[in-house]
Protein backbone atom coordinates (compact mmCIF):
# COMPACT_ATOMS: atom_id res chain seq x y z
CA UNK A 1 0.00 0.00 0.00
CA UNK A 2 1.21 3.22 -0.76
CA UNK A 3 -0.07 6.56 1.10
CA UNK A 4 1.75 10.03 0.60
CA UNK A 5 2.39 11.20 3.88
CA UNK A 6 2.55 15.43 4.28
CA UNK A 7 5.36 16.28 6.63
CA UNK A 8 6.48 19.92 7.02
CA UNK A 9 5.60 20.89 3.63
CA UNK A 10 7.68 18.16 1.81
CA UNK A 11 5.91 15.55 0.04
CA UNK A 12 7.51 12.07 1.13
CA UNK A 13 6.12 9.06 -1.20
CA UNK A 14 6.56 5.54 0.77
CA UNK A 15 6.99 2.62 0.23
CA UNK A 16 8.40 -0.51 2.05
CA UNK A 17 12.29 -0.68 0.95
CA UNK A 18 11.67 1.96 -1.44
CA UNK A 19 13.46 5.11 -1.38
CA UNK A 20 11.86 8.82 -0.21
CA UNK A 21 11.89 11.30 -2.25
CA UNK A 22 11.81 15.13 -1.39
CA UNK A 23 10.27 18.13 -3.82
CA UNK A 24 9.09 21.08 -2.71
CA UNK A 25 5.33 21.64 -1.69
CA UNK A 26 4.40 24.90 -3.15
CA UNK A 27 4.83 25.72 -6.65
CA UNK A 28 7.93 26.80 -7.95
CA UNK A 29 7.70 30.32 -9.76
CA UNK A 30 9.59 30.93 -12.85
CA UNK A 31 9.83 34.10 -14.88
CA UNK A 32 8.97 33.64 -18.43
CA UNK A 33 12.12 32.93 -20.76
CA UNK A 34 14.29 31.98 -17.73
CA UNK A 35 15.93 29.04 -16.71
CA UNK A 36 13.66 26.94 -13.46
CA UNK A 37 15.36 24.15 -11.54
CA UNK A 38 12.51 21.41 -11.01
CA UNK A 39 13.99 20.11 -7.21
CA UNK A 40 13.23 16.45 -6.13
CA UNK A 41 16.30 14.10 -4.42
CA UNK A 42 16.47 11.45 -2.08
CA UNK A 43 18.86 9.84 0.21
CA UNK A 44 20.90 7.23 -1.52
CA UNK A 45 22.24 4.28 0.30
CA UNK A 46 25.94 4.07 0.99
CA UNK A 47 26.48 1.41 -1.60
CA UNK A 48 24.48 3.43 -4.24
CA UNK A 49 25.69 3.64 -7.73
CA UNK A 50 24.23 5.62 -10.79
CA UNK A 51 23.97 2.19 -12.76
CA UNK A 52 20.97 1.77 -10.60
CA UNK A 53 19.48 4.23 -11.01
CA UNK A 54 16.06 4.82 -13.04
CA UNK A 55 15.33 8.43 -13.35
CA UNK A 56 11.71 9.59 -15.55
CA UNK A 57 10.83 13.02 -15.08
CA UNK A 58 6.99 13.67 -17.24
CA UNK A 59 3.98 15.63 -17.09
CA UNK A 60 1.75 14.84 -14.42
CA UNK A 61 -1.41 15.12 -16.71
CA UNK A 62 -0.35 13.45 -20.10
CA UNK A 63 2.21 11.24 -19.46
CA UNK A 64 4.54 13.11 -21.91
CA UNK A 65 8.37 12.22 -21.21
CA UNK A 66 10.18 15.13 -20.38
CA UNK A 67 13.63 14.07 -19.78
CA UNK A 68 14.75 10.42 -18.53
CA UNK A 69 17.86 9.26 -17.26
CA UNK A 70 19.02 5.26 -17.12
CA UNK A 71 21.94 2.87 -17.02
CA UNK A 72 24.43 5.82 -16.39
CA UNK A 73 23.32 8.35 -19.28
CA UNK A 74 20.72 10.49 -20.52
CA UNK A 75 17.92 8.45 -22.44
CA UNK A 76 16.20 11.25 -24.63
CA UNK A 77 14.79 9.25 -27.90
CA UNK A 78 11.24 9.42 -26.55
CA UNK A 79 11.73 13.06 -25.62
CA UNK A 80 8.84 15.58 -25.70
CA UNK A 81 9.66 17.66 -28.58
CA UNK A 82 9.19 20.62 -27.28
CA UNK A 83 11.83 19.83 -24.72
CA UNK A 84 14.66 19.36 -27.15
CA UNK A 85 17.56 20.97 -26.08
CA UNK A 86 16.09 22.48 -23.07
CA UNK A 87 16.56 19.46 -20.21
CA UNK A 88 19.38 18.79 -18.42
CA UNK A 89 20.32 17.49 -14.62
CA UNK A 90 23.09 18.65 -12.43
CA UNK A 91 25.20 15.24 -13.50
CA UNK A 92 27.04 15.85 -10.63
CA UNK A 93 24.96 15.86 -7.90
CA UNK A 94 23.10 12.71 -9.12
CA UNK A 95 25.62 10.15 -7.09
CA UNK A 96 23.97 12.32 -3.97
CA UNK A 97 20.45 11.29 -5.04
CA UNK A 98 19.94 15.30 -6.46
CA UNK A 99 17.67 14.17 -9.58
CA UNK A 100 16.41 17.71 -9.84
CA UNK A 101 15.44 19.39 -13.42
CA UNK A 102 16.91 22.38 -15.48
CA UNK A 103 14.53 23.60 -17.61
CA UNK A 104 15.45 26.38 -19.97
CA UNK A 105 13.76 29.37 -21.73
CA UNK A 106 10.37 28.47 -19.52
CA UNK A 107 7.25 29.01 -21.77
CA UNK A 108 3.99 29.87 -20.49
CA UNK A 109 3.11 26.17 -21.97
CA UNK A 110 5.53 24.74 -19.51
CA UNK A 111 3.18 25.55 -16.83
CA UNK A 112 1.61 22.66 -15.04
CA UNK A 113 2.47 19.59 -12.85
CA UNK A 114 5.60 17.25 -13.58
CA UNK A 115 6.61 14.20 -11.86
CA UNK A 116 10.02 12.68 -10.98
CA UNK A 117 9.58 8.89 -10.95
CA UNK A 118 13.02 7.21 -9.26
CA UNK A 119 13.75 4.00 -9.09
CA UNK A 120 16.41 2.33 -7.57
CA UNK A 121 15.53 -0.86 -6.11
CA UNK A 122 11.60 0.33 -6.16
CA UNK A 123 9.75 2.77 -8.14
CA UNK A 124 8.74 5.81 -6.39
CA UNK A 125 7.50 9.61 -7.20
CA UNK A 126 6.60 12.70 -6.48
CA UNK A 127 5.41 15.36 -8.26
CA UNK A 128 6.25 19.47 -8.68
CA UNK A 129 4.54 22.55 -9.89
CA UNK A 130 5.89 25.09 -12.15
CA UNK A 131 4.24 28.31 -12.06
CA UNK A 132 5.19 30.26 -14.93
CA UNK A 133 5.30 34.38 -14.40
CA UNK A 134 6.27 37.58 -16.46
CA UNK A 135 6.18 41.25 -15.48
CA UNK A 136 4.32 43.85 -16.75
CA UNK A 137 4.80 46.79 -18.56
CA UNK A 138 4.78 50.46 -17.12
CA UNK A 139 1.33 50.86 -18.05
CA UNK A 140 0.53 53.74 -21.43
CA UNK A 141 -2.54 55.99 -20.60
CA UNK A 142 -4.15 57.72 -23.03
CA UNK A 143 -7.35 60.25 -23.31
CA UNK A 144 -9.67 60.66 -26.05
CA UNK A 145 -10.40 62.98 -26.76
CA UNK A 146 -7.11 64.66 -25.55
CA UNK A 147 -7.92 68.47 -26.42
CA UNK A 148 -10.02 70.97 -25.37
CA UNK A 149 -11.00 69.18 -22.83
CA UNK A 150 -13.05 71.01 -20.51
CA UNK A 151 -15.28 70.09 -16.54
CA UNK A 152 -18.55 68.24 -17.94
CA UNK A 153 -17.30 66.48 -21.08
CA UNK A 154 -17.15 62.53 -20.95
CA UNK A 155 -13.35 61.00 -21.25
CA UNK A 156 -12.35 57.53 -21.87
CA UNK A 157 -9.18 56.71 -20.48
CA UNK A 158 -7.56 53.47 -21.60
CA UNK A 159 -4.45 52.05 -19.76
CA UNK A 160 -2.43 49.71 -21.97
CA UNK A 161 0.24 47.05 -20.34
CA UNK A 162 1.70 44.27 -21.89
CA UNK A 163 3.56 41.07 -21.85
CA UNK A 164 2.46 39.90 -18.42
CA UNK A 165 1.45 36.68 -16.87
CA UNK A 166 -0.86 35.35 -15.31
CA UNK A 167 -3.24 37.77 -15.48
CA UNK A 168 -3.45 41.39 -14.31
CA UNK A 169 -5.49 43.18 -11.26
CA UNK A 170 -6.12 46.42 -12.56
CA UNK A 171 -7.35 48.96 -10.48
CA UNK A 172 -8.22 52.33 -11.12
CA UNK A 173 -7.76 54.96 -8.40
CA UNK A 174 -8.67 58.94 -8.47
CA UNK A 175 -6.59 61.92 -7.04
CA UNK A 176 -7.18 61.20 -3.38
CA UNK A 177 -6.52 57.45 -4.08
CA UNK A 178 -10.15 56.43 -3.72
CA UNK A 179 -10.44 53.28 -5.56
CA UNK A 180 -12.95 54.13 -8.87
CA UNK A 181 -14.80 51.20 -9.67
CA UNK A 182 -17.56 52.59 -12.24
CA UNK A 183 -17.62 52.59 -15.84
CA UNK A 184 -14.67 50.41 -16.51
CA UNK A 185 -14.32 47.60 -18.89
CA UNK A 186 -10.98 45.31 -18.92
CA UNK A 187 -9.68 42.62 -21.12
CA UNK A 188 -7.08 40.28 -21.20
CA UNK A 189 -6.02 38.84 -24.45
CA UNK A 190 -2.66 35.92 -24.73
CA UNK A 191 -0.24 36.82 -27.12
CA UNK A 192 1.32 33.99 -29.44
CA UNK A 193 3.38 33.29 -26.66
CA UNK A 194 0.91 33.21 -24.39
CA UNK A 195 1.87 36.01 -22.20
CA UNK A 196 -1.19 39.07 -21.69
CA UNK A 197 -1.95 41.94 -23.32
CA UNK A 198 -4.28 43.99 -20.88
CA UNK A 199 -6.44 46.62 -21.71
CA UNK A 200 -8.87 48.56 -19.27
CA UNK A 201 -11.26 51.76 -20.17
CA UNK A 202 -12.17 53.94 -17.92
CA UNK A 203 -14.77 56.46 -18.63
CA UNK A 204 -15.39 59.79 -16.72
CA UNK A 205 -17.09 62.57 -16.56
CA UNK A 206 -14.39 65.13 -16.18
CA UNK A 207 -13.79 67.42 -12.98
CA UNK A 208 -11.01 70.38 -12.93
CA UNK A 209 -8.46 69.22 -11.52
CA UNK A 210 -8.53 65.51 -11.87
CA UNK A 211 -6.54 62.78 -11.56
CA UNK A 212 -6.85 59.31 -12.61
CA UNK A 213 -4.15 56.30 -12.03
CA UNK A 214 -3.90 52.83 -13.26
CA UNK A 215 -2.49 50.41 -11.16
CA UNK A 216 -1.36 47.06 -12.80
CA UNK A 217 -0.42 43.94 -10.46
CA UNK A 218 0.71 41.03 -10.81
CA UNK A 219 -0.33 39.04 -7.69
CA UNK A 220 2.17 35.72 -8.49
CA UNK A 221 5.23 38.33 -8.24
CA UNK A 222 3.89 41.05 -6.06
CA UNK A 223 4.54 43.41 -8.48
CA UNK A 224 2.76 46.72 -8.55
CA UNK A 225 2.88 49.13 -11.61
CA UNK A 226 1.36 52.32 -12.05
CA UNK A 227 0.62 55.43 -14.44
CA UNK A 228 -1.55 58.31 -13.97
CA UNK A 229 -3.16 61.45 -15.74
CA UNK A 230 -3.51 64.94 -14.27
CA UNK A 231 -5.91 67.20 -16.14
CA UNK A 232 -5.40 70.69 -14.36
CA UNK A 233 -7.91 73.11 -13.74
CA UNK A 234 -6.12 75.62 -16.16
CA UNK A 235 -5.91 73.09 -18.85
CA UNK A 236 -9.24 72.87 -18.21
CA UNK A 237 -10.51 76.55 -18.06
CA UNK A 238 -8.20 77.94 -20.17
CA UNK A 239 -9.87 77.13 -23.57
CA UNK A 240 -13.68 78.75 -22.29
CA UNK A 241 -11.75 81.60 -20.53
CA UNK A 242 -10.04 81.95 -23.98
CA UNK A 243 -13.12 81.74 -25.79
CA UNK A 244 -14.97 84.30 -23.54
CA UNK A 245 -12.25 87.05 -24.18
CA UNK A 246 -12.17 86.68 -27.32
CA UNK A 247 -15.37 87.04 -28.10
CA UNK A 248 -15.61 90.58 -25.16
CA UNK A 249 -12.51 91.91 -27.24
CA UNK A 250 -14.72 91.47 -30.76
CA UNK A 251 -17.60 92.73 -29.27
CA UNK A 252 -16.04 95.82 -27.49
CA UNK A 253 -13.88 96.18 -30.98
CA UNK A 254 -16.63 96.01 -33.25
CA UNK A 255 -19.06 98.39 -30.59
CA UNK A 256 -15.84 101.10 -30.64
CA UNK A 257 -15.57 100.81 -34.57
CA UNK A 258 -19.44 100.99 -35.46
CA UNK A 259 -19.20 104.32 -32.85
CA UNK A 260 -15.75 105.82 -34.60
CA UNK A 261 -17.90 105.08 -37.72
CA UNK A 262 -20.81 107.53 -36.46
CA UNK A 263 -18.36 109.99 -34.99
CA UNK A 264 -16.76 110.45 -38.31
CA UNK A 265 -19.25 110.56 -40.40
CA UNK A 266 -21.04 113.17 -38.21
CA UNK A 267 -17.80 114.86 -38.41
CA UNK A 268 -17.80 114.82 -42.16
CA UNK A 269 -21.30 115.94 -42.69
CA UNK A 270 -20.90 118.86 -40.22
CA UNK A 271 -16.93 119.83 -42.32
CA UNK A 272 -19.10 119.34 -45.45
CA UNK A 273 -21.36 121.82 -44.20
CA UNK A 274 -18.89 124.00 -43.07
CA UNK A 275 -16.70 124.13 -45.80
CA UNK A 276 -19.83 124.40 -48.24
CA UNK A 277 -20.44 127.63 -46.82
CA UNK A 278 -17.22 129.19 -46.50
CA UNK A 279 -16.27 128.10 -49.75
CA UNK A 280 -15.98 131.64 -51.21
CA UNK A 281 -13.93 132.59 -48.65
CA UNK A 282 -11.41 130.12 -48.48
CA UNK A 283 -10.83 130.04 -52.28
CA UNK A 284 -9.89 133.35 -51.97
CA UNK A 285 -7.05 132.67 -49.10
CA UNK A 286 -5.95 129.79 -50.54
CA UNK A 287 -5.65 126.48 -48.83
CA UNK A 288 -1.23 126.35 -48.77
CA UNK A 289 -1.57 129.51 -46.22
CA UNK A 290 -4.21 127.67 -43.84
CA UNK A 291 -1.78 124.56 -43.40
CA UNK A 292 1.59 126.72 -43.19
CA UNK A 293 -0.01 128.52 -40.08
CA UNK A 294 -0.39 125.85 -37.48
CA UNK A 295 2.86 124.01 -36.93
CA UNK A 296 3.99 127.29 -36.05
CA UNK A 297 1.17 127.85 -33.69
CA UNK A 298 2.03 124.34 -32.22
CA UNK A 299 5.61 125.20 -32.17
CA UNK A 300 4.78 128.35 -30.16
CA UNK A 301 2.70 126.42 -27.55
CA UNK A 302 5.42 124.05 -27.04
CA UNK A 303 8.16 126.29 -26.33
CA UNK A 304 5.82 128.09 -23.50
CA UNK A 305 5.86 124.75 -22.05
CA UNK A 306 9.47 124.06 -21.90
CA UNK A 307 9.93 127.69 -20.06
CA UNK A 308 7.46 126.73 -17.41
CA UNK A 309 9.17 123.74 -16.29
CA UNK A 310 12.59 125.26 -16.71
C1 LIG B 1 22.96 -1.89 -0.55
O1 LIG B 1 23.02 -2.12 0.84
C2 LIG B 1 21.77 -2.51 1.43
C3 LIG B 1 21.97 -2.61 2.89
O2 LIG B 1 22.49 -1.43 3.41
C4 LIG B 1 21.29 -3.80 0.80
O3 LIG B 1 20.00 -4.15 1.33
C5 LIG B 1 21.18 -3.63 -0.68
O4 LIG B 1 20.85 -4.85 -1.29
C6 LIG B 1 22.50 -3.13 -1.27
N1 LIG B 1 22.28 -2.85 -2.64
C7 LIG B 1 23.16 -3.16 -3.59
C8 LIG B 1 22.79 -2.75 -4.99
O5 LIG B 1 24.17 -3.78 -3.34
C1 LIG C 1 19.27 21.31 -30.43
O1 LIG C 1 20.68 21.55 -30.44
C2 LIG C 1 21.35 20.96 -31.54
C3 LIG C 1 22.82 21.15 -31.34
O2 LIG C 1 23.10 22.39 -30.73
C4 LIG C 1 20.82 21.57 -32.82
O3 LIG C 1 21.44 20.97 -33.92
C5 LIG C 1 19.32 21.35 -32.92
O4 LIG C 1 18.81 22.02 -34.06
C6 LIG C 1 18.63 21.88 -31.68
N1 LIG C 1 17.23 21.53 -31.75
C7 LIG C 1 16.26 22.39 -31.46
C8 LIG C 1 14.86 21.89 -31.59
O5 LIG C 1 16.50 23.53 -31.11
C1 LIG D 1 20.23 19.85 -6.14
O1 LIG D 1 21.01 20.60 -7.08
C2 LIG D 1 20.53 21.89 -7.32
C3 LIG D 1 21.42 22.51 -8.40
O2 LIG D 1 22.76 22.53 -8.04
C4 LIG D 1 20.56 22.72 -6.06
O3 LIG D 1 20.03 23.99 -6.31
C5 LIG D 1 19.70 22.02 -5.01
O4 LIG D 1 19.79 22.72 -3.78
C6 LIG D 1 20.16 20.57 -4.82
N1 LIG D 1 19.21 19.91 -3.94
C7 LIG D 1 19.62 19.21 -2.87
C8 LIG D 1 18.56 18.59 -2.05
O5 LIG D 1 20.80 19.13 -2.57
C1 LIG E 1 -9.20 49.36 -3.60
O1 LIG E 1 -9.53 48.07 -4.01
C2 LIG E 1 -8.54 47.10 -3.72
C3 LIG E 1 -8.96 45.78 -4.31
O2 LIG E 1 -10.31 45.75 -4.62
C4 LIG E 1 -8.33 47.00 -2.22
O3 LIG E 1 -7.33 46.06 -1.94
C5 LIG E 1 -7.92 48.36 -1.69
O4 LIG E 1 -7.83 48.33 -0.29
C6 LIG E 1 -8.94 49.41 -2.11
N1 LIG E 1 -8.43 50.70 -1.73
C7 LIG E 1 -9.20 51.70 -1.23
C8 LIG E 1 -8.50 52.96 -0.89
O5 LIG E 1 -10.39 51.54 -1.08
C1 LIG F 1 -20.60 56.32 -15.69
O1 LIG F 1 -21.27 56.55 -16.91
C2 LIG F 1 -22.55 57.09 -16.75
C3 LIG F 1 -23.16 57.24 -18.14
O2 LIG F 1 -22.29 56.79 -19.15
C4 LIG F 1 -22.47 58.47 -16.07
O3 LIG F 1 -23.75 58.98 -15.84
C5 LIG F 1 -21.75 58.34 -14.75
O4 LIG F 1 -21.53 59.62 -14.18
C6 LIG F 1 -20.41 57.66 -14.96
N1 LIG F 1 -19.79 57.42 -13.68
C7 LIG F 1 -18.63 57.98 -13.36
C8 LIG F 1 -18.08 57.62 -12.04
O5 LIG F 1 -18.03 58.74 -14.11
Amino acid sequence: MRFPLWIGGLLLSTLAGAVEIVVPDDPVVALFGCDATLHCSFSPDTNFSLDDLSLIWQLTDTKRLVHSFAEGQDQLANQGSSYTNRTALFYDQLPKGNVSLLLRRVQISDEGSFTCFVRVRNYSSAAVTLQVAAFYSTPNLNLEPNKNLKPGDLVTVTCHTFSGYPEAMVLWQDGRGNNVTENITTSQVANEEGLFDVQSTLQVILEPNSTYSCLVKNPLLRQETHASVTITGQHLLFPTVALWVTVGLAICLVVLLVALAYVCQKKIRQSCKEEREKAGIEEQDGEGSKTALQPLKNMENKEDIGEEID
